[in-house]
């Protein structure tokens, strides 16, 4: 259904965030004629461009990153239409005045700033669109992570946002919201009477939440040396998935009723203070590895100094509520593992007693795990009798959904799914203030127990699953990683 025209506005238009996902994304909900010609977006940077120059760069952003080649090359130049690029140095009035030169007058047509720059800019641009009266009822305000280091300074920003933007113009993007795997999730448990009852201590006896990326840091040292995978990933995306996995069913798939729900997930995470922290977590740090002519360079290699800051962490989290109490969920992360995979698996508890003897073999748990990426899809492993004709052999086998398989689509992106809600003005898939301050004020007491063990982060081999110490934490409580991932 196409969406009422708009104007985008990109803060950091020409950077890498515009060109990786937010133009090819744009780009692909134009071409499926969500939005047309009508429609602007209009990119603010620094750095002088003229228009012609920023199509041009687009279009290669577009080929490098998204599919252009499944349309014909005339969808591509209209899209290309619809850009324009302007110059805006933060500090300097006369941008802000050329910005407004190049918005619709219309105050009811909807405008959305998307703030792709680092936070510490997010408070002087909101003030810029605020005394430049660009801020009118119909605008959005788009706020990319990091949002903050901890709970001090996210507060500080959330509160230089809202003096501008009322928390109902405010979308604070976590992209893992927006993936296909991780919405199914939801259609999953409140879509099928099956998995619901289920759903819960007594049936559950541990969640997995593995997010492992094949890449390093990928000339970002020094935003990650900052932030270090705690704050980089589980602050916000595994802990969304977390809460997504945990919260109770909202009355309704509307933004407050599915917040309040996460919230409440948030707010009852057990505390990691402390020394517990020594015991519920594990911090690692990738080292290089010489494998002749593809050596993989350490993250210390990669920042020129030795450093202290985690690449992989792996988390042992407990939900203290009626429903998940005694139910450990295992979190872990990593830049540099085996491979990309990610993934929420549940594990069942094992039936209570089997009528079958030892000749069947050992009869596994149930597993319900949904691959996020790549190959996204759900599988449900199930024990089964092994075909012929022979006695009662029993074998684990998966029933498998692949979504590329059952579905003939290309699988989109997740912002293409996000920078149209924000058109839309739903919020359902995006972080309210008070979730955030919460991730927040969980994960600070795990950093500052960190820095007050003065420990370095383990080792672990750049290619692997990360340290061993990783593999104690879960398999101290007799469990084991699941293999897939
Ligand atoms: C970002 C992190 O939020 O998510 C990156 O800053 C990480 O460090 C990325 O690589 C992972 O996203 P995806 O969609 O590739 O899993």
């Amino acid at each position: 259904i196409p969406v009422t025209p708009f104007d985008y506005v990109v803060f950091g238009g020409s950077g890498d965030l515009a060109c990786r996902k937010l133009l090819p994304a744009l780009f692909h909900r134009f071409a499926d004629g969500q939005f047309d010609e009508s429609s602007r977006i209009l990119a603010v940077s620094r750095s002088g461009m003229a228009r012609e120059a920023y199509r041009a760069m687009a279009a290669e952003a577009i080929g490098e990153h998204g599919s252009p080649g499944d349309h014909d090359g005339e969808v591509l130049s209209r899209f290309l239409g619809c850009l324009d690029h302007i110059h805006l140095d933060v500090t300097d009035p006369a941008g802000w005045a050329a910005l407004a030169d190049r918005l619709d007058r219309d105050e009811t047509r909807i405008r959305a700033f998307y703030l792709a720059v680092a936070p510490d800019l997010f408070g002087p641009i909101c003030e810029g669109l605020g005394e430049a009266g660009l801020a009118t009822a119909n605008s959005r305000v788009v706020l990319e992570k990091p949002l903050g280091y901890d709970l001090t300074s996210a507060e500080a920003i959330n509160e230089a946002v809202g003096r501008v933007f009322a928390e109902r113009q405010i979308y604070r993007i976590d992209h893992y919201l927006g993936k296909e795997t991780v919405q199914n999730l939801m259609a999953l448990r409140f879509a099928n009477a099956l998995f619901e009852p289920l759903w819960n201590s007594a049936q559950i006896d541990h969640v997995q939440i593995t997010v492992a990326e094949e890449i390093g840091v990928e000339g970002r040292a020094d935003y990650y040396e900052a932030s270090g995978a705690l704050r980089d990933m589980v602050q916000n995306h595994l802990l969304q998935l977390l809460c997504l996995v945990a919260l109770e069913p909202p009355a309704a798939f509307t933004a407050d009723a599915v917040r309040d729900e996460k919230l409440k997930i948030l707010t009852a995470l057990k505390p990691i203070t402390g020394d517990a922290a020594a015991d519920l977590t594990v911090r690692g740090q990738y080292r290089g590895v010489a494998a002749g002519g593809a050596d993989i360079p350490g993250y210390a290699d990669e920042l020129g100094r030795a450093s202290g800051t985690e690449t992989f962490v792996a988390i042992k989290a407990e939900v203290e509520n009626w429903r998940w109490a005694g139910v450990p969920f295992y979190l872990r992360t990593g830049k540099r593992m085996a491979r990309r995979a990610s993934e929420i698996v549940i594990e069942f508890r094992s039936i209570p007693h089997s009528i079958f003897g030892p000749e069947a073999g050992r009869i596994l748990v149930n597993q319900l795990v949904l691959r996020l990426q790549p190959d996204e899809g759900v599988k449900l492993y199930l024990m089964i009798k092994d075909p012929g004709p022979g006695g009662m052999r029993l074998r684990q086998v998966p029933l498998n959904l692949s979504f590329a398989e059952t579905f003939d689509t290309r699988p989109p992106d997740a912002y293409e799914r996000l920078l149209l809600d924000v058109v839309r003005g739903n919020q359902t898939l995006f972080m309210r203030r008070d979730e955030v301050a919460a991730a927040w004020a969980w994960i600070d007491p795990i950093r500052a127990s960190w820095d007050a063990s003065r420990t370095a982060p383990h080792g672990y081999r750049a290619g692997t699953w990360g340290p061993s110490a990783a593999i104690a934490l879960i398999e101290r409580d007799r469990r084991t990683w699941h293999e897939e991932a």
